[in-house]
């Protein structure tokens, strides 16, 4: 554990720049919300605000979309080939490498991420620039065989001022993967952040001016839900819109982007299962299945949040899972422990509320992990629960808790468990664990999911893989090349020669 207390909160590698009030980043300007109103940022270890960021109304999302807008239709940005945007990605790529440390330090710091998933997340951003840096120019369209005398083939063209949504949980993914395939495809961009993690999402579009991207190509807003991110997707300017966050919040934002019949990208969450079959190898499964829950505090989309085991399996299995989860502790970001704290109150609130109801609705309350002595009484800690025989008609089996709440369900045979797999509306990610390779291959086709890992699970990993929902999870494919396309429309163009 470390014991310099300023080490100790990770602001050792924090320069006092990146802890003063922040302004929006507009047409390549630094600008404060011209209402002058403020929110404060506060560190969820500790519930200690210290620092702010814009309120921003909708003045200022028209400021910032209209400067996209403009260096969509008249700036130098249509002048970059696909090359020139791929290289500066991976300028950009060299210039976060720089700040890494310092990065890292304020993602965990406003979002009380434990220090070392702070720096994953700042790999992760490393990874998707690089990616994206690469990719940027490997996107083809094709010829069509068409009518005697033509030649028909397709372009792929950016939509134009990208507007994205994004909440608190993975900033620093989010970010990088949109700047690496909405600027990569030639976009431009206006991001309005969540006011519970902004901070790293503004140093990013600043790192980016460094790097050379024209004034207005990368801009952020930083507000309320209702109030900035409103605007920002009712917008007319705005071409396409993507959002992740609640499916609540994904309905309200698509019916705004429908008054001007723009398209949009959502990533909605989910209530992800992994399925654990008698002959599957246990002791590799039992880590990740852990890891699948606890990592971010569960407050990750695809996070593994129900476990679906064979009924000959069950007991030993229950006992071993119990052993893990009574020794994991919700812990300050900086004593990097199992897990950090909820974002803020409310979340904290809505999760033990989800772990209250489950006792009331027939599961049992199989383990319960702590929370670390010493953690300050203003975070947000709560300790990761599971739950066995969770009934499939609960709401802990239907319901997406965002928070490290594990609920098992125990299955006769495989159509069951394909069954219970697919008895929820959302459909994000599932993990399969099992030796049987027909089974593989039946389940794999049977789970409806955007992802599905065999003998493996991937909470938010895999930068090179399409990631995206059915259902209640939402539509599009972000990651990967697919994301790429999805930054872009097809244009097709024939030629009569003759
Ligand atoms: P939220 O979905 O309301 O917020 C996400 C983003 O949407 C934030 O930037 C927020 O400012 C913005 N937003 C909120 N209301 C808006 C509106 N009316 N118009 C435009 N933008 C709006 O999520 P919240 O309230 O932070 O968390 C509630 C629940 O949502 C969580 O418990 C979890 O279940 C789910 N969630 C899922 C995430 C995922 O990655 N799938 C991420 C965050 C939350
Ligand atoms: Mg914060």
């Amino acid at each position: 554990m470390l014991t310099n207390p300023k080490a100790d909160q990770g602001l050792a590698a924090l320069p006092p720049s990146l802890l003063a009030p922040r302004t929006n980043i507009t047409g390549g300007r630094f600008a404060a919300a011209r209402s002058g109103q403020t929110l404060d940022v506060a560190c969820p270890s500790d519930g200690g605000v210290f620092s702010s960021i814009p309120r921003s109304d909708a003045d200022d999302v028209d400021e910032a979309v209209r400067a996209a807008h403009q260096a969509f239709h008249e700036g130098p940005w249509a002048t970059f080939s696909a090359l020139d945007r791929g290289r500066l990605i991976t300028k950009l790529m060299g210039i976060v490498d720089r700040e890494a440390d310092a990065l890292a330090a304020l993602e965990s710091r406003d979002t009380g991420k434990p220090v070392r998933l702070g720096r994953a997340d700042v790999n992760a951003a490393l990874r998707y620039l690089e990616f994206y840096g690469g990719a940027a120019d490997k996107l083809t369209g094709e010829t069509i065989p068409f009518l005697d005398g033509h030649t028909a083939l397709t372009l792929r063209v950016p939509h134009g001022v990208v507007a994205s949504i994004i909440p608190w949980n993975y900033p620093l993914h989010m970010v990088s993967r949109l700047i690496g395939a909405a600027c990569g495809m030639g976009n431009t961009l206006v991001l309005k952040p969540a006011e519970d993690a902004s901070l790293s999402a503004l140093r990013f579009a600043e790192l980016a001016l460094e790097a050379g991207f024209p004034a207005g190509v990368i801009n952020v807003v930083t507000g309320l839900g209702p109030e900035a991110g409103a605007a920002l997707a009712a917008h007319p300017l705005v071409d396409f819109v993507t959002f992740t966050g609640s499916s609540a919040t994904g309905a309200v934002i698509q019916a705004l982007a429908a008054r001007h019949n723009r398209g949009t990208s959502m990533e909605l969450g989910g209530k992800s299962a992994q399925i654990l079959f008698a002959d599957a190898d246990v002791d590799a499964a039992l880590p990740v299945i852990q890891n699948a829950i606890i990592q971010n505090a569960g407050q990750t989309c695809s996070a593994g949040s129900r476990l679906l085991v064979d009924r000959r399996i069950h007991g030993a299995v229950i006992e071993a899972l119990a052993e893990r989860f009574s020794r994991l502790v919700a812990a300050p970001h900086w004593q990097d422990g199992d897990l950090g704290p909820m974002i803020n109150a409310k979340q904290a609130e809505r999760v033990r509320g989800f772990i209250a109801r489950a006792r009331s609705e027939g599961a049992r309350l199989a383990a319960q992990g702590g929370i670390a002595d010493g953690a300050p009484s203003g975070g947000h800690y709560v300790p990761p629960a599971l739950f066995d025989d969770v009934p499939p008609e609960s709401e802990l089996f239907r319901d997406e808790v965002f928070g490290p709440v594990l609920a098992v369900t125990p299955f006769e045979d495989e159509a069951e468990a394909a069954r219970l797999a697919n008895a929820t509306d959302f459909g994000l990610v599932a993990g399969v664990w099992t030796r049987d390779g027909g089974r593989q291959h039946r389940m794999a086709k049977r789970i409806r999911a955007g992802q599905v890992f065999i003998n493996a699970y991937g909470a938010g990993g895999g930068v090179e893989l399409p990631f995206g929902g059915f259902g209640r999870s939402g539509h599009g494919r972000e990651k990967g090349m697919e994301f790429l396309r999805h930054m872009s429309a097809t244009k097709t163009v024939v030629f009569n020669h003759g």
